[in-house]
Parts: C-alpha cells; structure tokens; sequence
C-alpha cells in the first residue's frame, strides 16, 4: 500500500525536509532530482537528521557526527569517527513519484 509523504514541491533541490506522519519520523531529501526517504531518527542516539547536513546523498548528523548513505542506508562513518559497524543501518524506504507528490510503501 501507497502512503503519501508530501509533495514533492516541498522538498528543495539538495536538501532535506522532515514529515512526521503517523507516529513516525521521516527524513525526505532531493539530491539531483532523485528523492530518498529514511527514518529521521539516527540510529547512534536517535539525532534528528533533518537537523544534520547534507553532501551528495549522505547525511551527517548534527549529535556526533555519523554519516548514512540514503541510497540504501548503510553506514559510511560511526559516531565520532567510529567505524561504521559501530551503529546499526537506518532504514530506508522505496520512493514512487505520482503526479507531484512522493509516496513510499507503507511505514
Ligand atoms: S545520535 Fe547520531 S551520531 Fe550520535
């Protein structure tokens, strides 16, 4: 099942907005016009990673520092420059674009 996230107008190219939606956070980001969506919650202490930055398609975030690749939500650097095995992955959720607004398949 479809749940729609937000359209996508309100996303801005190259950066990362937050959806709460059902109970849940989301981090939603446009990164060359593609669009990626993951919990917003970092898996370390649970950061909100829409506060955090953004370079390419990884996010660091702004409590201490780990980096997750949108793209699949794997780990590209531990807290602190910890290895990346240090925290778990943050999940990641596939994408559909329909007719202007993002969706995702179910939370
Ligand atoms: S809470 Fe994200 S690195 Fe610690």
């Amino acid at each position: 099942m479809l749940v729609r996230v937000c359209s996508l107008r309100e996303v801005p190219e190259g950066g990362m907005i937050r959806v709460d939606l059902n109970d849940k956070g989301l981090l939603v980001a446009k990164v060359g016009g593609r669009v990626y969506v993951a919990d917003v919650w970092c898996t370390h202490e649970e950061g909100d990673l829409s506060l955090g930055l953004l370079e390419g398609d990884i996010v660091r975030c702004p409590l201490h520092g780990a980096m997750f690749r949108l793209a699949d939500g794997s780990v590209v650097e531990g807290p602190e420059g910890e290895p990346p095995e240090s925290i778990p992955s943050l999940k990641t959720y596939k994408v559909k674009i329909q007719e202007g607004d993002i969706y995702i398949e179910e939370l």
